[in-house]
């Protein structure tokens, strides 16, 4: 089953409660990306704005943690509301087994996330524990980049393994450069969770993108 994270970096914060709404209405989580001008050169939201998303969420909170020092703020996060927590490989390396131990004792789904430049086997050894991988087809920091098509092949690493570890149900999330266009190629390498920021809240018509994502 597919399902579309529209990423909210890319929402209207004068008219956040709009999109908040065409979220729970048309697709199934929110993506809400936590960035802190370190781990990635860009500076987000955090805690104020994911509380106030989770007060009007109708759909769980996906959030991504772009930020050094997972480990500090997964329970802040979990508080606020976040159903699944992600981190970067990059920004925890030896001590991914510990953050998402820190995550799951919140009650929380865990997600170990790649930038495009790290390889896919990094991650393996922790295949067996998560509840979900986020493959970035760019690298993080900003929405609106063009997706990287060598990314397809990293799905069907993870994919593959995944398979190999008798773990298929575990979804692969994809997340950057997300469109209409090519939705059917990342679902058909094997991921099932959408990330899409600028081509849903970019478009004319945001509920026909995130159908035709949905249905691709
Ligand atoms: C990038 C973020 C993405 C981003 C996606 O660092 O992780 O979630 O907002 O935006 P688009 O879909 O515009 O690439
Ligand atoms: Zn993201």
């Amino acid at each position: 089953m597919v399902q579309i994270a529209p990423s909210m970096l890319s929402a209207d914060f004068l008219h956040l409660e709009e999109d908040v709404e065409l979220v729970n209405r048309h697709a199934q989580i929110f993506h809400l990306d936590v960035m802190d001008g370190t781990f990635v050169p860009n500076i987000s939201f955090g805690f104020p704005v994911v509380e106030a998303i989770a007060r009007k969420a109708r759909k769980p909170l996906d959030v991504h943690l772009m930020i050094v020092h997972p480990e500090k703020y997964v329970e802040r996060f979990a508080k606020a509301g976040a159903a699944m927590i992600s981190f970067h490989y990059e920004a925890a390396l030896a001590d991914s087994a510990a953050v998402i131990d820190l995550i799951h004792a919140q009650g929380v789904k865990a997600g170990i996330v790649i930038n495009p430049d790290c390889p896919t086997q990094s991650i393996f050894p922790y295949l067996d524990k998560v509840d979900f991988v986020l493959i970035m087809s760019v690298f993080a920091g900003f929405g609106g980049q063009k997706f990287i098509p060598e990314s397809l092949e990293r799905i069907a690493a993870v994919r593959a393994e995944l398979e190999r570890i008798g773990r298929p149900d575990i979804p692969i999330e994809v997340d950057g450069g997300i469109s209409p266009d090519n939705a059917s190629a990342v679902i058909a390498a094997g991921a099932s969770i959408l990330v899409a920021g600028s081509s849903i809240f970019k478009a004319r018509n945001p509920a026909k993108a995130i159908k035709l994502m949905l249905n691709a």
